[in-house]
């Protein structure tokens, strides 16, 4: 039996029972947004004009695939539910569609000039403008119209702008609560992973909210929920080093991987602002690894800037000639907001832990703002606190942040669903 929240209700009176070019339904995570869109697409595609193109989008075809196509396959069997081609092009409900990234504009510059019937759209936020500009140039049809879902972002951010236009758009916003089909459990556990945080305002409660202030609020307010005077067992450690430049300082940090992902607790740290040439900087690196492996621990890699090559050759060669076998690698880099996410999930789940005498990184997580004065979300970074020294940390642990994060969730999610908010 199918049943509806009495959002995704109001959302299908005001926009199938109604007409309006733009339909957007944003806010919280799992609240409910996108699981309409399983019933209203079909329906938009065999009420589509048949002179224009029907065009899916998400942030990538990888995303697109997994958020919405897998899903409506599941319910509408693969019959009517075709898989996207290599030319982008996918059988649904008897049409021909187009499915495509958003996230670069070259991926969809191949559709310009054609003229749309429909649209949809998956992670809004995530698009870059200018594929959006592209859209709106098209949908151009009499009767042409888009459905669209995302979840919200800083209030100063191109698609709240339009939101917040006068274009013919009818929005609906959602709550976590808005979705009575989740398990309580899950809904108090996702909670927990963002209290304190600008991301419980944004994905909890669904507002347009700026990045201000402290980042790692639960960290700052109570360090000694998070301080171990012993080191809980860890599975294997890495080490996460973050090379200094004029300003900045050399941070290197081992971290320690409880079994089964569970955690991660910082073990060790060194914080230097001297001016070192290459070989005391060398040393430097050496000295540290050698003093985790003679405390027992397991170092299995090291993650190093990847901006500074002549130095990673360096610590490598030293190591070698030094007789540590711990490989160094570069260091992944990803979204500076992903790993910032990430260690916010771990101290708000009670998953981070540091030893006490790591003063550099309990003072580092403390003392974190973001940039007011940069739209972006952006970790302030102007010499007065010590970002070398987080780096370093999220370096350390960036290779198994997914992995990690997909435990967490798996863990508290009922419904089996691994997507990370
Ligand atoms: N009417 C419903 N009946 C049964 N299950 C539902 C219903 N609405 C939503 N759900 C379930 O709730 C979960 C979250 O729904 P949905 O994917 O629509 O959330 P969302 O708001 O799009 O989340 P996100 O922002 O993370 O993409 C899914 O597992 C979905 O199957
Ligand atoms: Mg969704």
């Amino acid at each position: 039996m199918i049943n509806f929240s009495p959002k995704q209700k109001e959302v299908w009176r005001n926009t199938i029972l109604q007409h309006h070019r733009w339909n957007i339904s944003y806010g919280a995570v799992r609240s409910g947004k996108t699981y309409l869109d399983y019933f209203k697409i079909p329906y938009r595609i065999r009420n589509a004009r048949t002179d224009g193109l029907i065009l899916l989008l998400g942030n990538t075809k990888g995303t697109l695939e997994r958020n919405i196509l897998d899903p409506l396959r599941q319910i509408w069997t693969p019959l009517l539910v075709g898989h996207i081609g290599s030319n982008n092009k996918v059988q649904l409900f008897g049409r021909e569609c187009y499915a495509l990234g958003a996230d670069k504009i070259n991926q969809v510059s191949k559709l310009q000039g054609a003229g749309l019937a429909y649209a949809y759209g998956d992670e809004v936020t995530t698009w870059s403008e200018d594929v959006f500009q592209m859209l709106k140039s098209r949908l151009d049809k009499p009767g042409s119209c888009f459905d669209g879902t995302c979840n919200p972002d800083h209030p100063q951010h191109w698609f709240k702008k339009f939101l917040d236009s006068n274009a013919d758009i009818y929005s609906m916003s959602f709550t976590i609560d808005d979705n009575p089909f989740l398990d309580p459990v899950f809904i108090e556990n996702l909670k927990r992973e963002y209290q304190g945080t600008v991301y419980y305002d944004r994905f909890i409660l669904g507002r347009w909210v700026a990045a201000q202030g402290i980042i790692y609020r639960i960290f700052a307010d109570n360090p000694e929920a998070f301080i171990v005077d012993k080191a809980p067992p860890v599975a294997f450690c890495t080490i996460g080093l973050d090379f200094g430049g004029s300003k900045s300082g050399h941070a290197i940090q081992c971290t320690g991987i409880e079994p089964g992902f569970h955690g991660v607790v910082t073990l060790d740290e060194d914080y230097s602002k001297k001016e070192m040439d290459p070989d005391q900087l060398n040393a430097w690196v050496v000295a540290f690894v050698k003093k985790q492996l003679k405390a027992g621990y397991r170092v299995i890699e090291i993650f190093a800037d990847s901006a500074e090559q002549v130095l990673i050759r360096g610590a490598r060669n030293a190591l070698a000639k030094a007789r540590v076998g711990v490989p160094v690698r570069n260091a992944i880099k990803g979204p500076v907001v992903d790993r910032i996410r990430f260690y916010m999930v771990l101290m708000g789940t009670g998953r981070y832990k540091v030893m006490r005498h790591c003063v550099h990184t309990i003072e580092a997580f403390s003392t974190a703002l973001w940039d007011d004065k940069k739209l972006e979300d952006t970790r302030l970074d102007d010499g007065t606190t010590n970002i070398d020294t987080l780096d370093a940390q999220e370096y350390s642990t960036e290779k198994y942040q997914r992995q990690i994060l997909d435990m967490i969730i798996l863990g508290g999610d009922a419904s089996g669903n691994t997507k990370a908010p």
